[in-house]
């Protein structure tokens, strides 16, 4: 006699677990300069409503039972909305930003001033040039890390050498995907989705080999800013133009949440450059 196992629920395996944010409300933001090819000047901003879709973003977090830290905007500092850019926090210790564009340089220490309020065992400023999780994506045992636009292998050195954590360095190849974290989004410490396009040829072979059931987002996905979202392990927050990758995620058992951050769009941002997270150390080889 056969027995016929049912089918597994994807579902049943996806996990949430509380997660701990900084954000940055966009009291401040505009579009007055162009570093990448999104932001043009002449595209006014709506900031009532760029508030309101940031508004959102972060009750959708909290009713999901996640906690946000809002550190203030600061005039003059446009950019600033994007708190991913802000540094790596990874169980305690934290890595101040430093921004390759004097558009942005002041960013570094105004975030450094805010870390050094919080209770971190460790908190130093980059020395090499490093936008924090824009290019470094902690995924369990390793970082994922981009070069190429905006950071260098001598910041991912850096990275590794100050977290103890080895760290996979992937070339990224299109201007329009200049941080990681627009092509790349870490979805549980062994779960990734990304958009091959992007990356060198190298690059697109280390991450088939590391993640060969990796979902694989299309242009649309990507050009709609879907990579760049905020996953708990479960739910994933991501823009509702990425169709597809919303429709895979569901198949995997994750549940996307969507949020709609088209304003911030302008400058070049999505869900998760409006997002750092505070991670706790999820490797299983010591750490706090
Ligand atoms: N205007 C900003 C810049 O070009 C956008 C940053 C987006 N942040 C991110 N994590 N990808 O620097």
């Amino acid at each position: 006699m056969t027995a016929i196992a049912p089918s597994p629920d994807p579902a049943a395996a996806r996990v949430a677990t509380p997660r701990r944010y900084v954000m940055c409300r966009p009291e401040h933001f505009t579009v007055s300069y162009t570093i990448n090819p999104w932001m043009d000047p002449k595209t006014p901003v709506d900031r009532p409503r760029a508030l309101a879709q940031w508004d959102i973003l972060r009750a959708k977090l909290e009713s999901y039972g996640h906690t946000v830290d809002v550190v203030p905007g600061e005039p003059g500092l446009p950019d600033m909305v994007f708190a991913a850019n802000s540094g790596v926090v990874i169980g305690g210790r934290a890595l101040s930003a430093r921004f390759a564009h004097e558009e942005r340089a002041a960013e570094g220490p105004a975030y450094h001033h805010w870390f050094s309020g919080r209770d971190l065992a460790d908190l130093a400023p980059a020395s090499e040039t490093n936008e924090g999780e824009g290019d470094f994506a902690y995924a369990g045992s390793r970082i994922l890390a981009g070069v190429g636009f905006r950071c260098s292998l001598s910041a991912h050195a850096e990275v590794e050498q100050y977290f103890g954590l080895p760290v996979v360095s992937l070339e990224l190849v299109d201007p329009r995907f200049y941080h990681l974290d627009t092509a790349l989004m870490v979805l549980d410490d062994d779960t990734i989705a990304y958009y091959p396009a992007a990356f060198s040829p190298a690059a697109q072979d280390v991450l088939a080999a590391l993640y060969p059931d990796a979902i694989v987002a299309d242009e649309n996905d990507a050009l709609s800013f879907g990579l760049n979202g905020v996953s708990d392990g479960q739910h994933v927050f991501l823009d509702p133009g990425a169709t597809h990758l919303i429709a895979a995620l569901r198949e995997r058992g994750f549940q996307p949440v969507p949020v709609d951050m088209s304003e911030l769009r302008k400058g070049g941002g999505g869900v998760k450059c409006c997002v750092l997270e505070q991670h706790s150390r999820r490797d299983r080889v010591g750490g706090a």
